[in-house]
Formats: structure tokens, C-alpha cells, sequence
């Protein structure tokens, strides 16, 4: 393993492959992954609660979506054109979002919300869009503004989170605070004119929504023919079947999907409202200019989509929710019953199977109030959980598969309680 290591580290920019490097002691090379658990290349096993960073709500390696990629990829990998398992899940994907209409295929979360902003752009003929801080979008421009800054922003004039963003863009984002209807209300009002979207993880990062928020977006968005697009990358299919729309009950305009109707694969999808998706269609580009180019190489994969097609038809099941958020449940109360016992100052945020142990007692509201509480605590409370075989994202979301059991959920509390008895004995 050390070899891939310094492999990794003489090959690889910052020996890794994008923002998630494991800290040096817990450093790891992957082998190969089965229902809750991963393996190393040294053998060592882990409960996995990264999962891909999501994607995997089904486990690792679900047999029926080995089965379904083995015989696709047997029948060819890719087309660029129309292929069955593309078709059949645009289907099941408008059937199943509250804010239906038609669906554009593409490859990365980064790619759908991207889309989405563009056709919002295009749509309303207007330029800006509102965030809110600390909500996160993917890679471009318009998303890497305040995302994770580490201060609040002046509002409505967000931080870019990266070096590199043209000044131009910048200027084109308005940031909010989460949480915080009669700002949001008033920012909206404000900016209508020049105001396309409103853009919003439902459930930001693991922080709820609170009654009246997303209902005061949607009044006001509508009120000022403002498009309101949920990002339903992490939420949708997984916090219920109908996603963050229908869990809390307000549908958007346009919502983007990706992680779990990916089954594994590069594949995310916008959809939403005909009027709105139809400017991507291509008939219109030679008779008119409300067009809007939406395209890619792997758009529609037919491997990602049968895997995806997979997922939706195990996640339909009966019984699954409910099932996912006992498993959930037994681990948010495991792991606030053993900080309370210990007197450590550790609360466990989110909803159903996303869920983020914060060490505040304070009420977290917002990515502000996040800043608040002891990261520091939270990254060391991760290392020792990757110390004992329990692979989390040092200080970030846990999430839960239906291949988790209570007996990898009572696992992970008998060392979750030695990973937080040595945090406080290094407070
Ligand atoms: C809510 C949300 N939106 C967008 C993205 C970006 O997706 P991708 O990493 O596939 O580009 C992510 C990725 O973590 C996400 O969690």
C-alpha cells in the first residue's frame, strides 16, 4: 500500500482526486466494496458511510446492478444516441418528481445544476441568481460562491470559493443566508428584475429547512416569475421517493437529480417544468434563438442509466424508507445517546439517511451557526472512526444505505464511543 501511496503522491496533484484527501495517518487505498463494507488494499474492512460520496444508496456492488451494468456494458458502453435504458428512466424520473415535465440527461452534478441556471438565464431572459451560503452545487463558477466560505459574506455579494472565477461571474451570484425567509423574500424582491433563479439544496448540506423557508422561496420566486430550482442531488430518491419536494411538501420549477439515480456512474439529469426544459430542445435552434445548448459525450449513458434504472426499481420496494430511516434513526440516536452519557457537547443534524455530527449544542441554522460550532472536533472525531474501521468524511455527512444493517449501525456506536472519549481527552 505505501507504494501506492507515493505513487499517488508523485502522479496524482495533492496524491488524490479532487477536494477528499485522507489525512496521513488514516491514508487508504481502496480495493473493492460489498453491501455496507469497503476494503483496502491491505485487506482492512470498513463500514462505509462515504458511499461514493453518496451515489451508493444501494450498497456497494448491489447484485442486481452488477447484473444489469454486465449485461449492458456486453451490449456496448455508449451510443451518443437514444438507447432503451435512457429512455426508461427519464420516464421513471418525471414519474416520480413532483415537478415532472421533461428531462435532460447529463454527466456530473456540476453539469446539471450548470444546465439548470443556463435555461433559467435563457427562460427569463435575466442574468443573476440567488444562492444561499454555504449551499453546494458543484464545481462552475456560479456554484463555487460562497459554498464553504469561512466567514459570512456582505450580503447579497458572495465569496467565490476559488481562485479563478472571472470578476464578471461573481458579480452575476447574490448569496443569502439559509434559513432566513424575510431576507430571502426581501432579496428577491429587491433584485426581480435582473433575478432568473433561485437556486437551493432543499436540505442544505444536513441542515434542515424550517417550517415557512422553502414556502416563503416558492411565494416569492413566483410572485416575481423568478425560477426556483432545487438541487436534489443529494435529496432526491433518497429522503423520500419524491425527494425533498415531496418530504416537505413545495415543488420547484426545475430540480436536479444526481448521485442516486446514478446507481455509481457519471449521471445527473435537470428536469422540470415543459416550457422551461423544451428551449434545450435542438429542433428549435434553426427556427428560433430562445435556444439553449444542453449536451454532452456521455449524456444518457445507457451503463449509468441501466444502473440507475436498477436503483429506482430496489428503491421502490415496500418498505424501504421506512426501513432506511430506522437504520438512520438507530445511528442519530446511538450517536447523541453516547455524547450525552459522555457530556460532550456533540448533536447529530440532518434527516433520514444524511446526516452530520456537529459538536455544538447550539442551534444550527445556517452555515454561519456551522461555523460556530468545534470543527476541529468533528475532524478528529472522523479520523478516530477511520482509525477503528468505520470509513466517514472527516467532519462531514454520514450517509446510509439499505445495505446497512442494525449490527453494522451497533458497530459503529461501540466505536463511535472510543473515537469520542479520545476527542474529549484531547480537548
Ligand atoms: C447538492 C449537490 N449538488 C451538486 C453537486 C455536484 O455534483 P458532482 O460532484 O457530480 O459534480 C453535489 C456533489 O456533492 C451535491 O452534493
Amino acid at each position: 500500500m505505501r507504494n501506492l501511496l507515493d505513487l499517488a503522491d508523485r502522479y496524482l496533484v495533492g496524491g488524490c482526486l479532487g477536494m477528499f484527501r485522507l489525512p496521513d495517518e488514516v491514508a487508504t487505498v481502496f480495493h473493492r466494496g460489498e453491501g455496507s463494507r469497503i476494503f483496502d488494499v491491505t485487506g482492512k474492512e470498513y463500514i462505509d458511510y462515504v458511499l461514493g460520496s453518496g451515489p451508493l444508496i444501494l450498497g456497494h456492488a448491489h447484485p442486481a446492478i452488477v447484473a444489469a451494468v454486465r449485461e449492458q456494458v456486453g451490449l456496448g458502453s455508449t451510443f451518443y444516441g437514444l438507447n432503451e435504458p435512457a429512455v426508461r428512466l427519464a420516464q421513471r424520473v418525471v414519474e416520480a418528481v413532483p415537478c415532472g415535465g421533461l428531462l435532460r440527461f447529463g454527466a456530473s452534478g456540476t453539469e446539471g445544476t450548470f444546465t439548470a441556471l443556463r435555461l433559467a438565464r435563457a427562460f427569463t431572459g435575466r442574468e443573476k441568481v440567488l444562492k444561499f451560503e454555504g449551499g453546494w452545487h458543484g464545481a462552475h463558477d456560479y456554484a463555487m460562491q460562497s459554498a464553504a466560505p469561512t466567514h459570512a459574506a456582505d450580503y447579497p455579494v458572495p465569496i467565490p470559493d476559488t481562485r479563478g472565477i472571472p470578476a464578471a461571474t461573481s458579480q452575476s451570484v447574490l448569496v443569502a443566508p439559509f434559513n432566513d425567509p424575510e431576507r430571502a423574500a426581501h432579496t428577491i424582491q429587491t433584485h426581480a428584475e435582473e433575478l432568473a433563479a433561485v437556486i437551493v439544496e432543499p436540505l442544505q448540506r444536513a441542515t434542515r429547512p424550517e417550517p415557512g423557508f422553502l414556502e416563503t422561496l416558492r411565494e416569492a420566486t413566483r410572485a416575481h416569475d423568478v425560477l426556483l430550482i432545487f438541487d436534489e442531488i443529494v435529496t432526491g430518491f433518497r429522503i423520500a421517493w419524491g425527494g425533498a419536494q415531496e418530504r416537505y411538501g413545495v415543488v420547484a420549477d426545475l430540480a436536479v437529480y444526481g448521485k442516486t439515480i446514478s446507481g455509481g456512474y457519471p449521471l445527473a439529469a435537470v428536469c422540470g417544468r415543459e416550457d422551461v426544459m423544451s428551449w434545450a430542445d435542438p429542433r428549435r435552434k434553426a427556427t428560433t434563438s430562445d435556444y439553449v445548448f444542453a449536451s454532452g459525450t456521455m449524456n444518457g449513458n445507457p451503463v449509468g442509466c441501466a444502473a440507475g434504472l436498477v436503483t429506482l426499481d430496489e428503491l421502490q420496494k415496500e418498505g424501504v424508507y421506512p426501513r432506511l430511516y430506522e437504520i438512520s434513526d438507530r445511528l442519530r440516536n446511538g450517536l447523541e445517546g453516547i455524547a450525552r452519557d459522555l457530556d460532550i457537547p456533540c448533536q447529530v443534524i440532518g434527516d433520514g439517511p444524511v446526516l452530520q455530527p456537529v459538536f455544538s449544542r447550539a442551534r444550527i441554522r445556517n452555515h454561519v451557526d456551522g461555523l460556530q460550532a468545534d470543527a476541529a472536533a468533528a475532524r478528529r472525531f472522523g479520523i478516530e472512526m477511520i482509525r477503528r474501521g468505520i470509513f466517514v468524511t472527516p467532519a462531514g455527512k454520514l450517509y446510509l444505505s439499505v445495505a446497512h444493517t442494525a449490527e453494522d449501525v451497533d458497530q459503529t456506536l461501540e466505536a463511535a464511543e472510543e473515537s469520542l472519549k479520545a476527542v474529549s481527552r484531547q480537548r
